[in-house]
């Protein structure tokens, strides 16, 4: 078996994996070879193996229901499945009453069994794997990532996708000689007899190389950041694509040719360090990720904004600001943390484009059939890039003739790749399932984009130019506040052993309260909701007494004196407010059992520096919890399912 270490195998080893979540697959694809006995291909030094860390749509997490799955106990075709396939029922009864016996809960045996029954029935003996595969795919509906095996077709792997995030990585010690590979639109002519021509795949001889070394390693994976250990070239495939490697040599295969449709895949040099995405000294990647955020920002921010004319320039946007100006309003659509930077920046983005904006969760968007409109621009925020709610909302704005912009933390994602424009983040690689830096750098993007709609407004500039120098701060405001992680470290352990965690505020920190209580329940599993202050006396009063810990966030802005009120009515039933406020704010701190203190910016950009404490707090009390902070229990990073 294959796993995600490339130095204990020979010089002209090459081998194929899928990966999703690194560290987690190499322990699992250990086991399961040896339980399920995958076989290593020893024809051409071909080393290939598969595993995948499953998501548990179907089935309960359980060595049974884990990948990769067969079509019988021989293993003729095993598969690995990121995604869901929504007509499995049917093709399950189809097979049962063929006789095949299936073992797991999972929708994804489907595909191995239903892969055999072709390859039982076959009408031509020639019919190549890749081919097989076309036929296997025509038949299911869903979203799916796949990477095949058989005992038929010793030495190949054949993968696809469909809706869910496939790349390939292809490492060699030699200079690779293409950076495109044309497609071929003859997979079905891909028989035993009929081989590739050159120009359509790479193979070892397109690596220059001065000696003898031809190794040449290709690994599928759902997410670049789980081999960028190994190799920064990757090609990232397009639904439908069906990807072979026939002994050792790299092909891309289509069914047919649309317009439109690029004839080759490029072979992309990314640009992330292994070191960016190793823990160093930190206890998890989402506590590193937190104390990146003055360096996050500042790249979110490099080569945009111009501090000494006030001015924003975003590459990605400029050829279509005319037209978001144009518009009717503004759509702002994500999921989860994402979603939550949508909500952060709403206000503001109200008062700059001076345009009706709406914020949406995308799955109640699609579930609602919102109407959109051709004059209509919609924002897809994702740190992945990849979410299959947010990525099916895009296409169903796009359907619309809607005009689409992606603010996404992922080159070469879906939603990047999708949408007619937009705004990389720049946060680098988020590992941590609890999304951190990712939600800061979309925060500070969406402000951009709102300074630069607002550029040619008079009666604006004095607000942007307080804005803007706001943002240049920023970074070592960020600092300060991370300087507060010991008394926030005190204060978890004052709260880890509660079940429940109010955190309240409005206006500008209404955000701040709903990622932070997110955050909360994500990684210590504890009870914690985000709470409108002016909705207090419409129900959550009822929940507070003197052993509710309750935090409210009291800032100096235009609601101040609503939030004093609040906390108040708090102190008044016996409650015990922790306040996050400003520093050196003795009017708030009166009421307070606890205080949080941070340093003061422009209203705007206060949230960025309210919501750094509860991440400090949610880790905390995770890690007094016991619990892995970032592999939270039934969370995923990236959700490429429905
Ligand atoms: C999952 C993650 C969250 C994330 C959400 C949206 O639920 O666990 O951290 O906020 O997906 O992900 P996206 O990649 O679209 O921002």
């Amino acid at each position: 078996m294959a796993v995600d270490d490339g130095n204990d195998t020979d010089q002209k080893t090459r081998y194929i994996c899928l990966f999703r979540n690194r560290g987690k697959v190499k322990a699992l694809a250990e086991k399961l070879y040896e339980q399920k006995c995958l076989d290593l291909d020893k024809e051409f030094e071909i080393h290939f193996g598969i595993a995948h860390t499953r998501w548990a749509t179907h089935g309960v997490p359980n060595e049974v229901n884990s990948h990769p799955h067969r079509s019988d106990k021989s293993n003729e075709f095993v598969v690995v499945h990121n995604g869901i396939i929504t007509n499995y029922k049917d093709l399950r009864k189809f097979l049962e009453s063929k006789n095949y016996v299936f073992e797991s809960e999972t929708d994804t045996e489907v595909i191995p069994k239903l892969t055999k029954y072709l390859y039982d029935n076959r009408e031509n003996e020639d019919i190549g794997f890749s081919a097989l595969v076309e036929r296997v795919v025509q038949q299911l509906e869903g979203a799916f990532a796949l990477v095949f095996k058989s005992r038929h077709f010793p030495g190949e792997a054949v993968a696809t996708r469909r809706g869910s995030p496939l790349l390939i990585g292809i490492r060699s010690k030699n200079r690779l000689f293409t950076d495109q590979i044309p497609i071929l639109y003859q997979a079905h002519k891909n028989n035993k007899n009929d081989p590739i021509s050159k120009a359509h795949k790479i193979e070892h001889e397109d690596f220059k190389f001065p000696g003898e070394d031809k190794t040449v390693e290709f690994y599928f994976a759902s997410d670049a950041s789980a081999i960028i250990e190994h190799t920064n070239k990757v090609i990232f495939l397009e639904d439908d694509d069906i990807a072979a490697v026939v002994d050792g040599c790299l092909s891309i295969h289509r069914a047919e040719r649309s317009v439109g449709d690029s004839a080759s895949r490029t072979i992309h040099t990314l640009q992330i360090e292994l070191q960016q995405i190793m823990k160093g000294n930190f206890k998890a990647f989402m506590q590193k990720e937190i104390f990146e955020q003055p360096e996050s920002i500042v790249n979110t921010l490099r080569g945009r904004v111009n501090f000494t004319n006030s001015t924003v320039m975003l590459g990605g946007l400029r050829d279509h600001v005319k037209e978001i100006k144009r518009c009717r309003r503004l759509l702002l659509i994500g999921c989860g943390t994402s979603y939550h930077a949508a909500v952060a920046t709403r206000q503001i983005l109200e008062e700059l484009t001076e345009l009706p904006v709406m914020v949406e969760l995308a799955s109640d968007f699609l579930d609602r059939s919102t109407p959109v409109f051709r004059d209509d621009v919609c924002f897809f925020i994702s740190q992945s890039g990849e979410t299959a709610d947010s990525l099916m909302a895009l296409r169903y704005c796009k359907d619309r003739g809607a005009l689409t912009v992606g603010i996404t933390n992922t080159v070469g994602s879906s939603i990047s790749r999708e949408t007619d424009c937009g705004i990389h983040i720049n946060a680098g690689p988020e590992i941590g399932v609890a999304s951190t830096k990712a939600y800061t750098s979309q925060f500070v993007s969406l402000i951009m984009f709102g300074l630069m709609m607002s550029e040619d407004r008079i009666s604006m500039q004095e607000r942007r130019k307080d804005i803007i120098a706001g943002l240049q701060f920023l970074p070592d405001l960020i600092k300060e506040v991370l300087s507060l992680d010991e008394k926030i470290q005190q204060l978890a352990q004052e709260l880890f052993q509660h079940k429940s965690l109010l955190v309240m505020g409005r206006g500008y920190h209404y955000a701040t309260c709903l990622e932070g209580a997110l955050k909360i329940k994500e990684i210590t599993y504890m009870h914690s909701e985000g709470i409108l202050a002016g909705e207090l006396k419409h129900g959550p009063l009822a929940l507070v007494d003197k052993l509710m810990p309750v935090i409210m966030i009291v800032m100096k802005d235009s609601c101040y004196t609503k939030c004093q009120n609040a906390m108040q009515q708090v102190a008044a039933r016996q409650g015990r407010p922790i306040v996050l406020c400003a520093k050196n704010d003795e009017e708030s701190t009166k009421f307070a059992y606890r205080t949080i203190e941070v340093p003061h910016s422009v209203d705007c950009l206060q949230g960025i520096l309210t919501v750094i404490p509860l991440q400090l707090l949610s880790f905390h009390l995770a890690v007094l919890r016991g619990y892995d902070v970032d592999f939270p229990r039934n969370l995923a990073k990236s959700v490429t399912v429905e």
